[in-house]
């Protein structure tokens, strides 16, 4: 992560003068990568360095890294000396198509995760492919789940692009990359416009998230990536799709194709129900009585808030064993 001092804004960033060359002062800190560093102490001895190094309100805080840096930084920015500018640079794909678009940062508590945070919207969001180069396999396949879920919910050609271009994707085709990072982006930054602070449309984005949730929690965290579980909650809420919101049956059968093209997993036959239906029932996002789910009603379109049967909930999850 840098913080960068004093004067530098997001507009001289993006449109730098040709004769004048903007000096400021930058001050790099590196964060141990993993989840645990979205914490309180964490955050407490970047406040320390943020005064160290002058950081005043005219600074911007620069995350550069995955999600974890991008929360964390982002809540950082949000929170010292009341906000001073973000700007995002992911390095994660999972990043680039998500955590860095949209303004939501924060930490992780013991009690729970990102259980505190704060709005920011970034001045910069910059994603370099070239970055990807070093990635990971499996974190760049975990990414392509969240892309997988914009093509589900409001975009019926990118899903198409992904089922013709997934192979190029995986071998990290810049051109490919560069296409479905813009159209993921571009997605999530026209629902986020419409709803900033979640209070209806944003939910679309947690399509397949109320199972993905629990099944981190029930498997321990960490030992599916975030991607993964999703992978395995959108198979699961394209079937309940079928059931409850007339999803064609083919169109089922292509989502669970592509994610397990992806070389996403598709179930988890390991897990328990009762435990994953008393995580899903604690899911923060859930308004009490019956859990609420994103569901299709074809590809390209989802609708939220829509409540599911005990029976129907445990039946799906068996069949798709
Ligand atoms: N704010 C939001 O809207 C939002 C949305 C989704 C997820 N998130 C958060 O994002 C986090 C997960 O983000 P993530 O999947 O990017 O994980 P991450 O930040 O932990 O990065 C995954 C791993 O990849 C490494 N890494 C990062 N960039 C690399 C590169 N270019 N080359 C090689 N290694 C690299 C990291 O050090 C780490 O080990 C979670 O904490 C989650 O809560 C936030
Ligand atoms: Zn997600």
């Amino acid at each position: 992560m840098l913080l960068t001092n004093p004067w530098i804004s997001s507009t001289a960033i993006k449109f730098p003068r040709p004769f004048l060359k903007p000096v400021f002062q930058s001050h790099a800190q590196k964060v141990p990568s993993g989840e645990s560093s979205k914490s309180i102490e964490q955050l407490s001895a970047l406040y320390s360095e943020c005064v160290r190094a002058g950081v005043d309100r005219k600074s911007a805080v620069i995350a550069l890294g995955g999600g974890v840096i991008g929360d964390l930084a982002g809540f950082l920015a949000a929170s010292f000396l009341r906000g001073v500018q973000l700007i995002q640079i992911p390095t994660t794909l999972l990043a680039m198509v998500d955590s860095a678009v949209g303004g939501k940062t924060g930490i992780n508590l013991k009690e729970g995760k990102n259980l505190v945070g704060a709005f920011h919207q970034p001045s910069l969001v910059l994603c370099d492919t070239d970055v990807l180069k070093t990635l990971p396999p499996r974190e760049l396949t975990a990414g392509l789940a969240e892309v997988i879920k914009y093509g589900v919910i409001k975009d019926a050609p990118l899903f198409e692009y992904l089922e013709k271009n997934s192979d190029a994707i995986k071998t990290g085709s810049a051109d490919a990359l560069k296409h479905i990072i813009a159209q993921s982006c571009g997605i999530k930054a026209a629902v986020v416009s419409a709803d900033e602070f979640e209070a209806g449309e944003r939910a679309i984005l947690n399509f397949g998230h109320t199972l993905a949730h629990a099944i981190e929690k029930v498997a321990g965290y960490g030992a599916y990536l975030h991607g993964e579980a999703v992978g395995i909650g959108m198979v699961y809420a394209a079937r309940l799709s079928v059931r409850e919101k007339g999803l064609n049956q083919k169109s089922a059968d292509r989502i669970e194709a592509l994610i397990a093209r992806a070389g996403l997993p598709v179930q988890a036959p390991e897990l328990d129900w009762a435990k994953l239906r008393a995580a899903i029932g604690v899911d923060k996002k859930n308004t009490g009585g019956l859990p609420r789910f994103v569901l299709a009603e074809k590809i390209g379109r989802v609708v939220f808030g829509c409540p599911v049967s005990e029976q129907t909930m445990k039946e799906v999850w068996y069949a798709g064993r």
